[in-house]
Formats: C-alpha cells, sequence, structure tokens
C-alpha cells in the first residue's frame, strides 16, 4: 500500500521548488539586455586567484592580458583589479561558498578571470560548501557557458554554448528522498532559460559567419523538458533565416564527436546543462585535454571566465606549483578579450597558444622540473603574441 504520509511529505517539497522556479520565471521575463561594453569606461577586470596553482597561472595570464590591454590600460578605458579572498581557506572560516565580500567586490567588476577553486567533498576535511563555480553562476546569473574546442589542423572548430543555470544544476540539492528506497530528483527546463542560451548560440553563429547551429537533447525520451527546449530551438531559428539547424540525441552525439566522418561539420553546440558538462570534457580531451581548455561563463549583465581544470593540489604540496601549465587560464583570457570588445586581441592570443601549445612546441610543459616553468611558458607566448609575423607563422602551422 502507498505510503500517504510520505507522499504528503515530498508533494509539500515539491511545491516549494514549484514556487521557487516560478519566481525564477518571473525575474527572467524582467530581464535587461546585454551589456555593451563600447559604452562603458572604465571596464573593470577582475583577477581571481583561487586555491592551488590558481595564483601561479593567473600571474602568467595577468601578464599577457595587460600586455595586450596596454593602451586600454593608459587610456583609462580598461581598469584591472585584483581580488583576494576567493581561497579555501576563507570560504572554509567565513562557512560560505563566495563570503560577502568577496562577492561585493565581483560585483564591482564586469568581467573576471578566475583562477581554479577548491570543490570540498564529503569527508576531505574541508566543511562540504558549493562549488564556488556553481555560487557564481547563479549569483550573477551567468547562464551561457561558452567552450571552444579548436584542432585548425583537423579543421575542428566547435563552440558550444552549455546552459549553465538550469536542469539537473538548478535543483540538484532539493531532490526528495520519498522513502528509503524511493529518491527522486527535479529537473528544470524553462522557456526563458532555454531562449536565451539558444537565441546566444544562433547570435554567435551570425556573428562569426558560421552556418549551422546543432541542438543536442534526449527529446526523444525525455519528452516534457527537452521536448521544450527543442521547441524554443524551432522557434529562435525562425530569427534566424540565414542559419541553418539540425537536433540530434546527446548518445549519437558523443559518438560524432570522435568520428572523423562527422566532426568536421559541426560548427556551433548548444545544449542543456547536464549534457553540456559531459559533452565539452569530451570535447576538450580530443583537442588535448580538458588543461587545454578555457570556458566562458557569461551573463547579459556578468562575465566570468576560467580554466576549466581543477585547483592541483598535490603540485604546491609537492613544490611544482611553479611548473603549472597557464595555458588554459590563458585561453580563458582570450575569450575575456573578445567578450568585452578587443576581438583582434583575443584572436592574437588564442593564435599564440595554438602555436605554443599544439604546433611549434619550442618548450613544453610537464608539471614538473622536466618541463618549463608556467614563467618560461608564459614568456614564450608573449613573444610569439609580440611576433609581427605571427599571422602567416600560424597559417603555415595550420596547413601543415
Ligand atoms: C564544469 C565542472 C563543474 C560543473 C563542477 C566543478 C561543479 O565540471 O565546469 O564543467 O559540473 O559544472
Ligand atoms: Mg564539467
Amino acid at each position: 500500500m502507498a505510503d500517504t504520509k510520505a507522499i504528503e511529505a515530498a508533494k509539500e517539497q515539491f511545491g516549494a521548488v514549484l514556487a521557487q522556479q516560478l519566481e525564477r520565471v518571473e525575474r527572467l521575463k524582467a530581464e535587461q539586455d546585454w551589456v555593451n561594453y563600447s559604452d562603458v569606461s572604465p571596464i573593470v577586470v577582475g583577477m581571481i586567484g583561487g586555491d592551488g596553482i590558481g595564483p601561479f597561472i593567473a600571474a602568467e595570464s595577468q601578464r599577457v592580458l595587460e600586455f595586450l590591454l596596454k593602451d586600454q590600460v593608459a587610456s583609462g578605458k580598461v581598469e584591472f583589479r585584483t581580488i583576494d579572498g576567493l581561497t579555501i581557506e576563507n570560504r572554509a572560516e567565513k562557512l560560505k561558498s563566495i563570503p560577502e565580500d568577496v562577492l561585493a567586490e565581483i560585483k564591482r567588476c564586469h568581467v573576471t578571470l578566475k583562477g581554479p577553486t577548491h570543490t570540498p567533498e564529503r569527508g576531505d576535511g574541508w566543511p562540504n560548501l558549493e562549488s564556488a563555480n556553481v555560487s557564481m553562476r547563479k549569483e550573477l546569473d551567468l547562464f551561457a557557458n561558452i567552450r571552444p574546442v579548436r584542432i585548425p589542423r583537423e579543421g575542428i572548430d566547435w563552440t558550444f554554448f552549455r546552459e549553465n543555470t538550469e536542469d539537473m544544476y538548478a535543483v540538484g540539492s532539493q531532490g526528495v528522498n520519498v522513502t528509503e528506497d524511493l529518491g527522486i530528483d527535479f529537473r528544470v527546463i524553462t522557456s526563458q532559460g532555454s531562449e536565451r542560451i539558444i537565441d546566444a548560440a544562433f547570435a554567435h553563429a551570425q556573428r562569426t559567419g558560421k552556418d549551422t547551429v546543432t541542438v543536442v537533447t534526449k527529446a526523444n525520451i525525455v519528452k516534457t523538458t527537452d521536448g521544450k527546449f527543442l521547441d524554443i530551438a524551432r522557434e529562435v531559428s525562425e530569427r534566424y533565416p540565414s542559419i541553418g539547424w539540425e537536433g540530434w540525441y546527446i548518445d549519437i552525439m558523443t559518438a560524432a564527436l570522435i568520428n572523423p566522418a562527422r566532426q568536421k561539420q559541426f560548427q556551433v553546440l548548444v545544449l542543456p546543462n547536464l549534457y553540456g558538462d559531459i559533452l565539452t570534457d569530451e570535447a576538450a580531451q580530443i583537442q588535448g585535454g580538458v588543461g587545454t581548455a578555457g570556458s566562458a561563463n557569461v551573463g547579459k549583465r556578468y562575465g566570468m571566465f576560467e580554466a576549466i581544470h581543477g585547483s592541483a593540489p598535490r603540485m604546491v604540496r609537492e613544490g611544482r606549483a611553479q611548473y603549472a601549465d597557464p595555458s588554459s587560464m590563458m585561453r580563458a583570457g582570450a575569450m575575456l578579450l573578445t567578450h568585452i570588445g578587443f576581438e583582434e586581441q583575443g584572436d592574437k592570443l588564442h593564435k599564440a597558444l595554438d602555436i605554443c601549445g599544439q604546433y611549434e612546441r619550442k618548450i613544453a610543459i610537464t608539471g614538473r622540473d622536466t618541463g618549463c616553468t608556467s614563467q618560461e611558458l608564459g614568456e614564450y607566448i608573449m613573444t610569439t603574441v609580440e611576433d609581427p609575423n605571427l599571422d602567416s607563422r600560424w597559417d603555415e602551422y595550420v596547413k601543415g
């Protein structure tokens, strides 16, 4: 016989989740338009070191960005700030995923470049705080997680638009254990949340001269929520008559990404949060590992750019932090430049990273004293960025 008491208790919890999410929908409806950075002065760029190897790779990234934007800093168009305190020690002491004063400082910046931050897990000695990443995505409403994966020589140029605030992540810690044997989690997909990420993907395709958007779901099985995502894609596509689109299922998509006969056909991909989490790790591995990829978390008002690897506490414990690879954070820096309107500088940095990390590799990082230091790699990338022949050097390598 059904346990009516357990059902009633679960209904109540479900009711609370629904009320919260309907309020959220109202907030989404009232949302403003994208910031136009050409109207903003100064654009405030916050540098967040984070934990472990974070401060080491952040220092190298900041050096390159300050170099590329030296004219803009001199003219007052761009201002760099350093934000301390997003460390696991300070977060544990305050028992906050992002301490109040740190969050306030972050909100005074337009965009931030963030080193990795440790996410505690049960039993690792730290209080079980929510991931600083996930909190920041929620606090600043950074709904678009943009992850490019490029292997120019193989003709691979993918940009993933992963929805960053909904799906299984929205209420991931508010599931219900109805009875000891029955657990239920909730998946949240809204029209507004789908519309803004899908529109961002189409707009990106249009801006960058691409002609297709691939929409990834499992709508044949997960009919209500993925069905909605797909319906919204159909609607949004009508605003972009010059861009084609097709729907793919997530399972076959994971196969297609490693299928040489298919790989090149994908350009811009848009997908709900959890599928995006998984597929972008696979994609980054194809490019050379998650340590090589950068990630943009952007909303209409704020942006946060980060490396997609962890804080490598072991490297620090073993005294190897100075050998940490800054490439992924620099990739994120290149995305930051493009996002705030310095496309040319962003492009230079992307090309220098391709040359130094994928092709020429005059020196290479191994994570220990068998390879170069973060600083040496930073200098190599900087001299490559400065090279007047950067474009032709890049073209040559890409042709192979
Ligand atoms: C990512 C990470 C995060 C996520 C973790 C660190 C919470 O895997 O950025 O892809 O699951 O989104
Ligand atoms: Mg992930």
